[in-house]
């Protein structure tokens, strides 16, 4: 298998349900990748390679017919939802050539919780069911309640690297109004099936005060980037969860779109403007860090990871090689993380 430069037998995420009604369908690039991604007017989501078998015309630029086929703007072939052809114009009777027997590559999709994850598999696993399913938000009827995306110029491990690193907060997040006071942390953490955890605890961050009493979190890292972070609070007595999600799509080798998701249950819209006003804001930090950081990667230096600052980014690291290893031989992943606490100051 030849070495590629993202995870594979993974889901990522390809849209967000909202931005795609009924009929529409668009060009995306995902893993390098030209990627139509379409919502049949029956409401599936459904993801085909944009490249039309016949000449190389993206079928994005062609029309969703009513019968639930997308069209190719060059020669009008047209081809079903799973990537079948079912119609060349052009043949008279006579002409046995069985379009049934032409495909356009389809991809896996799942929509839950108001997100479209696209499965990417390995060369040689198209036919292969995948082998996890794709995230779920651990809340009854999460729907995304605030939103944030920004395109980082750079590559998913610096853009997961970057969101995951405990020590740059005061000095890219810090503000005269949201102060940071550096101090000692020590977190546990301990392995998940794809990924790791910063077990629950309790924030210091002042803003959690605002989600009542006795608030606890928990933040999660799975491949190939998803990071939940699980805040539980009570509210006049009520329990409530907020749920964080932060996801990175890598659309090339040099932009990876950085989305954070917030899913709260619907009594709790009154923390809505508390998240419209710092979350793009601080998304921007880090995007506007990783612009900066491109000055230096210029020059392909050599880079450091030190304990215990580093941990997670090393983790990831390894995560992905034993991810890799184990797509290439067929033998299960073993994680290699293992549960311990790290101290750092930040
Ligand atoms: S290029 Fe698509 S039908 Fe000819
Ligand atoms: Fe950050």
């Amino acid at each position: 298998m030849a070495e590629d430069l993202f995870l594979r037998d993974l889901w990522y995420l390809g849209a967000r349900s909202a931005t795609l009604k009924p009929g529409a369908m668009r060009r995306e690039t995902l893993l390098g990748e030209p990627m139509l991604i379409g919502r049949a007017r029956d409401g599936t989501a459904f993801a085909l390679r944009d490249i039309c078998p016949h000449r190389g015309v993206p079928l994005s630029a062609g029309k969703m017919l009513p019968e639930g086929t997308v069209e190719c703007p060059y020669h009008g072939w047209r081809f079903k939802t799973d990537g079948v052809c079912a119609h060349i114009p052009s043949l008279v009777p006579g002409q046995d050539m069985d379009p049934a027997r032409i495909r356009v590559r389809s991809f896996p999709v799942r929509e839950r919780d108001g997100l479209i994850w696209v499965y990417m598999p390995a060369s040689g696993h198209e036919n292969a069911p995948p082998r996890c399913e794709a995230p779920e938000i651990p809340l009854k009827g999460a729907t995304p309640r605030w939103v944030e995306s920004q395109t980082f110029r750079c590559g998913i491990d610096h853009a997961v690297i970057g969101l995951m690193d405990p020590a740059h907060a005061p000095f890219v997040h810090g503000r005269w109004w949201w102060r940071v006071k550096i101090r000692e942390k020590a977190k546990n953490y301990a392995p998940l099936p794809n990924g790791f955890v910063m077990t629950r605890h309790k924030p210091t961050k002042q803003a959690y005060k605002m989600l009542g009493g006795d608030v606890t979190t928990e933040i999660t890292f799975e491949l190939p980037s998803t990071r939940f972070e699980n805040i539980s609070g009570t509210i006049a007595g009520k329990r409530l969860d907020v749920i964080g999600l932060t996801v990175c799509t890598p659309r090339d080798a040099e932009t990876t779109e950085v989305t954070q998701i917030f899913f709260w249950p619907a009594w709790l819209g009154f923390i809505k403007p508390f998240f419209m006003a710092l979350g793009p804001t601080f998304l921007g930090d880090d995007r506007r860090m990783v612009e900066l950081q491109r000055e230096g990667l210029k020059f392909n230096p050599n880079l450091m990871l030190i304990q215990d600052a580093d941990q997670p980014a090393i983790w990831y690291h390894r995560l992905k090689k034993a991810w890799s290893e184990s797509v290439e031989s067929g033998a299960p992943f073993a994680n290699p993380v293992q549960e311990r606490t790290l101290r750092w100051r930040s």
